[in-house]
């Protein structure tokens, strides 16, 4: 097994089997309050519940449910729901379901389960028990104060290169005599915390609490600490850095502090004790502080760590703090203090070294053969004192040394200095670096594999997608894909994860979000970015260019403020989350009336106005009122969907007549009789064809005239972030899927392929991040792991493997591969909120054969490429007879046949290969279908 499939088995044990194995009888499964599995400090006093329900029969559906909720584990066990008994409720749904029992007070916790009934009334057995706790709903409930240690600031210039204040630390000690029952900690704090209890860290989380607007809100994390409380003395103590509340952001090298200067941690221990006393420790006035080994920490610079200064035991009892000082209180910021919605930062995978080379005396390179966002755990030997260097890089220079130009002003070095005792192994706890390659110095012998092991990062989103097909070309872009994700998610969508930038840049996340939701379950994770988005809104209405917002400016402008609109829909339509869609609404209509507000009484663009265009385009910039006009209709059109949903039925009609009133003006603007598009750009026919803007003839000759222009760059795309998210979905919407397919297979400058034939192992910021002919981009601007371009994947997903929703949250799904003759078999995956989704192919001469599985509770048509139904057989029987198909008809020349939950293998003789005779260059067997944004 490679390390890329041992990785990707390893997270999939974060979620639901992508197999097809289900339970026999209708079972319910993967129980989750607000979309995690047992959350622990929950501040939502109405959560929703959700669950799966599996079988491995067909055709099974959901028919009622009875939910119990109990305050204890043994009132559940015995049927009984003290908190909620919905009692049977004759209903299809499994998500979403509000909770609607006793009032949930701070730190309750709730036990449920769920049992379910199939078409015929039968009941399912009761599901495993699953639960979830509340955190501390209101201010009151926190007696913990901010502390911190402010001196080690005032002596600073104590830091190794950058003059970087020290990490603190801070500790208590308590007594605790009875059986413990529960014990839980609830932590948060102002720069990045690490909470130990009698000697172990509390929790693997890396950078607690996360990235907000600090002013405004702290989200906290709560632990089940139970096991971790002895009898007798205790120690609770913190490491508190920098991060993003005081380091350095973004490229600005001469602020730090961007939210305050003062570290701050604010920790509260409940310890109950099984004779039903409590006790609380928190964070207060009589906590000692000091600083110790970590003399730097930040996530841009690195870390540095002298081991000699190690404080042996300081997290534990009996510790002499006898030369600690006073902690300080009092706090930069008042922020809102909330629970986390998100999920944690977390290590989810380990590489080690491809190879290991000596470019430069004494400077070793490893190859941890991926980029990815990280640290490295080093395991040296050395005297006391002696310094080890620890660079990182995205690529090498061509001498072999690693190219760090690119990083701009990050560091992005760590530092070890040893305290001279045999091995001694090291991982930083409050940097990250986006590296594949390891630059090291100061050993004393030459690396071994075990001497650096690169270690993964990022927002634990359970794994969703799974894609493998005969191309090995496309199976790394699927990788590349997954990994340049992985490495921009930390807390919030950033950018890039190597140079000083690391921002939660909104047209990036807007491009990518859909194509994302196939790689992982990021309901979580966009719900809580969402909320930055939100505090970020300028008071007119507009959206910036980053949230959170810092360093870069509060007008997102055409395409990037447009992420305001486009996430929360975009959620909505995969997880069909109505609740956040209703959050964000207002924020959604404030966005339209502002882009109103602004345009000329005739809708079309003010005079001046920002706009970053099509970004990083191969020339063919696309008129920035082009992109304008287009964003600022689709907006209109989603808020009107939006407000379709939510039964706003007005203010539906209001935007869509707003949208109409757009769309002429976008034709009257910029469209000429023959369909050329002002700019006459690939990315104007990709837009105006996208958001439905060009109707009849027009669209017709629209698409002619972006196949012309693929087809005068030699079949190549020109498109930048802007153009590339929707080009290759609206080929295969004109019925140029052929084209698509082109332009996924090309392996010659500008394409996906051309990057991986050099040896990518992300998506590139740009086309030419690197060419044979130039070397080296720009080091200003040029980052090996941006995930815009990646966008392509949701094509992948639709049409390769062919699994689309029809309507919002997979209740209805499409499988439609599109195989295209040069691809032999695929395999993609994809773990709805219903449950798995798998489409499985193969081609064998004259053969199509497809193994589709669909969840129960849902639905499925499933579209086959080939013509007649009589060519079509289900697990050897004609299709027609067999189990759960539900009607077999022929569309557009293609046999559909619609089905009900279950595995189903469809073998087609004589299917419809597009490349038998020759690849027709427009042609394609699928008729466009008109384009309702709804359907994408
Ligand atoms: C970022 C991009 C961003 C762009 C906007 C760049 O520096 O890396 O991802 O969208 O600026 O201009």
């Amino acid at each position: 097994m490679d390390v890329i499939t041992l990785v990707t088995a390893l997270l999939i044990g974060f979620s639901p089997s992508l197999s097809d194995s289900g339970a026999r009888e209708l079972a319910p499964a993967y129980l989750r309050c607000e979309y995690r599995v047992d959350p622990l400090g929950m501040d939502e006093t109405s959560p929703r519940l959700s669950w799966i329900v599996e079988s491995d029969r067909r055709n099974q559906k959901q028919t009622a449910y009875r939910i119990l909720v109990a305050s204890s584990p043994g009132i559940l066990s015995e049927d009984r729901g003290d908190l909620w008994d919905t009692g049977r409720v004759e209903s299809g749904e499994t998500i979403n379901i509000i909770y609607e029992g006793e009032r949930l007070e701070s730190r309750m916790r709730c036990y449920w389960k769920v049992q379910v009934r199939d078409g015929e009334g039968r009941p399912s057995s009761w599901s495993e028990p699953a639960f979830w706790s509340m955190g501390l709903l209101g201010e009151s409930d926190w007696q913990a104060d901010w502390i911190g240690y402010d001196r080690p600031r005032e002596v600073e210039p104590e830091g190794e290169v950058l003059n970087l204040p020290p990490a603190r630390y801070v500790r208590t000690t308590f007594r605790s005599g009875k059986p413990v029952h529960r014990a839980t900690a609830y932590v948060t704090a102002l720069g990045l915390c690490d909470v130990y209890l009698n000697g172990a860290r509390i929790s693997e989380d890396y950078f607690n609490p996360g990235w907000t607007d600090y002013a405004k809100r702290v989200y906290y994390r709560t632990y089940d600490v139970t096991g971790m409380i002895r009898s007798g003395e205790n120690t609770m103590g913190a490491v508190l850095a920098d991060g993003w509340f005081s380091g350095y952001l973004g490229w600005r090298q001469d602020i730090r502090d961007h939210y305050g200067s003062r570290l701050r941690l604010r920790a509260q221990l409940h310890i109950e004790y099984t004779d039903g006393s409590e006790e609380v420790i928190a964070s207060g006035p009589d906590w000692k502080a000091a600083t110790g080994p970590l003399r730097e920490a930040d996530l841009y610079m690195g870390e540095a760590y002298d081991a000699r200064l190690e404080m042996e035991g300081w997290d534990s009892p009996g510790f002499d703090d006898a030369g600690w000082e006073v902690v300080d209180t009092g706090a930069d910021v008042e922020p809102s203090v909330q629970a986390h919605p998100g999920p944690p930062v977390r290590a989810v995978a380990e590489f080690t070294p491809v190879s290991i080379t000596e470019p430069r005396q004494g400077e070793y390179v490893v190859d941890l053969g991926q980029i990815f966002s990280g640290v490295v755990r080093i395991s040296v030997r050395g005297r006391p004192g002696q310094e080890i260097t620890i660079r990182h890089a995205e690529r090498l220079n061509p001498d072999g040394t690693i190219y760090t130009a690119n990083l701009r002003g990050a560091r992005a070095t760590d530092y070890y200095i040893c305290k001279g005792d045999g091995v001694e192994t090291w991982t930083p706890r409050f940097t990250f670096h986006g590296f594949q390659y390891v630059g090291i110095t100061g050993l004393s012998e030459p690396p071994t594999s075990g001497t650096v092991t690169g270690i993964a990062l990022t927002s634990a989103t359970p794994l969703a997608g799974r894609f493998e097909c005969s191309e090995q070309m496309l199976n790394r872009l699927h990788q590349n894909v997954y990994w340049t994700q992985a490495a921009n998610f930390i807390d919030i969508p950033t950018d890039c994860p190597q140079r000083d930038e690391r921002l939660g840049w909104t047209g990036d996340a807007q491009v990518y979000v859909r194509a994302a939701a196939m790689n992982s379950d990021v309901q979580t994770f966009f719900t809580k970015w969402l909320v930055d988005l939100e505090d970020a809104q300028r008071a007119d209405g507009q959206f910036p260019t980053v949230a959170p917002l810092k360093i870069s400016g509060n007008d997102g402008g055409p395409a990037w403020a447009d992420a305001g609109v486009i996430c929360p829909w975009t959620i909505y339509e995969v997880y069909e989350d109505k609740r956040l869609l209703a959050r964000h609404y207002d924020s959604m209509k404030r966005f339209i009336e502002f882009c109103k507000g602004r345009s000329t009484p005739d809708l079309l663009p003010p005079e001046d106005f920002h706009a970053f265009g099509d970004w990083l385009n191969i020339q063919a910039d696309t008129p920035r009122e082009v992109i304008y006009t287009a964003y600022f209709a689709y907006s209109t059109k989603l808020t009107a969907m939006a407000a379709e949903v939510l039964g706003r039925t007005s203010e539906a009609a209001e935007y869509n007549t707003l949208f109409e009133r757009i769309r002429s003006a976008f034709n009257r603007a910029y469209v000429l009789e023959d369909g050329r598009i002002l700019g006459d750009t690939q990315t104007c026919y990709v837009l105006a064809l996208a958001f439905d803007l060009v109707e009849g003839d027009r669209r017709e000759q629209a698409a002619e005239h972006l196949i012309s222009r693929i087809r005068e760059r030699d079949w190549h795309l020109s498109t930048g972030f802007v153009g590339t998210k929707d080009l290759m979905l609206v080929l295969t919407e004109i019925g140029a899927t052929d084209v698509a397919y082109r332009l996924l297979h090309n392996d010659t400058f500008p394409s996906w392929g051309f990057t991986i034939k050099h040896g990518a192992t992300s998506i590139w910021e740009r086309w030419d991040g690197w060419t044979p002919e130039n070397g080296f981009q720009d080091p200003g601007m040029n980052s090996f792991a941006h995930y815009s371009f990646g966008a392509v994947y949701q094509w992948m997903v639709e049409n390769i493997g062919g699994i689309r929703t029809d309507g919002p949250g997979y209740r209805n799904i499409t499988i439609a591969p599109r195989p295209d003759g040069r691809i032999t078999w695929a395999r993609v995956g994809y773990n709805s909120i219903r449950g798995s989704i798998l489409s499985l192919w193969r081609t064998e001469g004259r053969t199509f054969s497809l193994d589709v599985t669909i969840p129960a509770n849902t639905t499925a048509r499933v579209v086959l490429p080939v013509a007649d139904p009589g060519d079509v057989t289900e697990s050897g029987m004609a299709v027609g007879e067999a189990e759960g198909v539900e009607g077999v008809s022929v569309e557009d020349g293609r046999v559909i046949v619609t089905v009900g939950s279950g595995t189903y293998h469809f073998a087609c003789t004589e299917w419809i290969n597009p490349s038998a005779n020759g690849v027709n260059e427009t042609a394609n067997p699928y008729k466009a279908r008109h384009l309702s944004p709804v359907k994408r």
